[in-house]
């Protein structure tokens, strides 16, 4: 076997096929690492045995989802960290620490070369690119994706020669990603911003039909700016988001509509689901409306601004 690479895997048909593609093309020993940031199905035994069955050595999972909240979310939240006045930003939150995890498992792993499934149209792929060589500048990076030049149905037929089982989502109509913060949903028919955002696309919010006719009350506490309760019941901050998620989704709360410029220049229509992101964000901000004065709440909106960008760029781990 010839290098060993560490690739940052979601179970999906991008990173599946990634496999035997770095085995192919880069005579490669692949172990796949899976991130858990939860907003998703549980990823455990299924996703190991995908990555094993197309080739990996070794899968490992990792359960991220408290280090996530503590390290990630949370300060974003009491940043009012929102870019350009929509997007919460979860996926983006959720870069660096996965680039984090690669980094690490590489080292015990012994390995110089970790590889993601970032196409080269978006965000994700500067995020992971700059957060490794952040954390460490002598990695060699590796984008099957953006190199393959294969299109998505040439890579279920790469998919089917391999033996690789394809899941239901192979033939999805968006792109999506997810993590506790929020989901995010964009490409296809989407792309054209005039159409109105089909049902379809939301799988965390209900449309305004499908809400309680009865409002619902939610009182949430706050500890220097962190949320520590729910009608007065404290729990950690994985089953706080996760609670509001589901109450506020069931509710309508939480879908957003953005044309959004991305970091490589373009502009994308996206739609997110982010109920727990909505509901926090704007409970923090009616917090600081009390205990802030007007000068003080001007410069935290221009800091939120600044460190949104800083999120959305990739710059993490940044010195600015
Ligand atoms: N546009 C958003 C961002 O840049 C969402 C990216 C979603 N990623 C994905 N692979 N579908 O953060």
């Amino acid at each position: 076997m010839g290098t060993k690479v560490i690739l940052a895997y979601s179970g999906g048909l991008d990173t599946s096929v990634a496999i035997p593609w770095l085995m192919e093309n880069y005579n490669a020993e692949v172990i796949t690492l899976t991130i858990d940031l939860g907003g998703g199905k549980g990823l455990g035994d299924d996703t190991r045995e995908r990555a094993i069955q197309a080739g990996a050595t070794k899968a490992l999972v990792i359960d991220a989802k408290d280090a996530f909240v503590q390290h990630f979310v949370f300060p974003a939240l009491q940043a009012g960290s929102i870019y350009q006045g929509q997007y919460p930003l979860a996926t983006a939150l959720g870069r660096p620490l996965i680039a984090r995890y690669l980094v690490e498992v590489a080292r015990t792993e012994g390995a110089a070369t970790v590889a993601h499934g970032c196409t080269g149209k978006g965000n994700d792929q500067v995020r992971f690119d700059l957060g490794v060589t952040n954390l460490e500048p002598e990695f060699h990076i590796i984008a099957p994706a953006r190199e393959w030049g294969m299109t998505r149905d040439e890579e279920i037929d790469y998919a089917k020669q391999h033996n690789i089982p394809l899941s239901l989502s192979s033939n999805k109509t968006y792109s999506t990603d997810e993590n506790l913060w929020g989901r995010s949903i964009e490409a296809g028919d989407l792309e054209d911003p005039w159409l109105e955002p089909p049902e379809a696309a939301f799988s965390w919010t209900n449309s305004i039909e499908k809400t309680p006719d009865q409002p619902l009350y939610l009182e949430i506490s706050f500890e220097e700016g962190i949320p520590v309760a729910i009608n007065h019941q404290r729990m950690n901050g994985i089953s706080l988001i996760e609670q509001i998620s589901s109450f506020a989704g069931e509710h309508g709360i939480g879908r957003i509509d953005h044309l959004e410029d991305r970091l490589v220049g373009i502009k994308s229509r996206e739609l997110y689901e982010a109920p727990a992101a909505t509901v926090l964000h704007i409970s923090h901000r009616a917090l600081e409306s009390a205990v802030l004065d007007r000068n003080q709440l001007r410069f935290k909106d221009s800091v939120s601004q600044e460190y949104a960008d800083l999120v959305y760029n990739g710059l993490w781990y940044t010195k600015f």
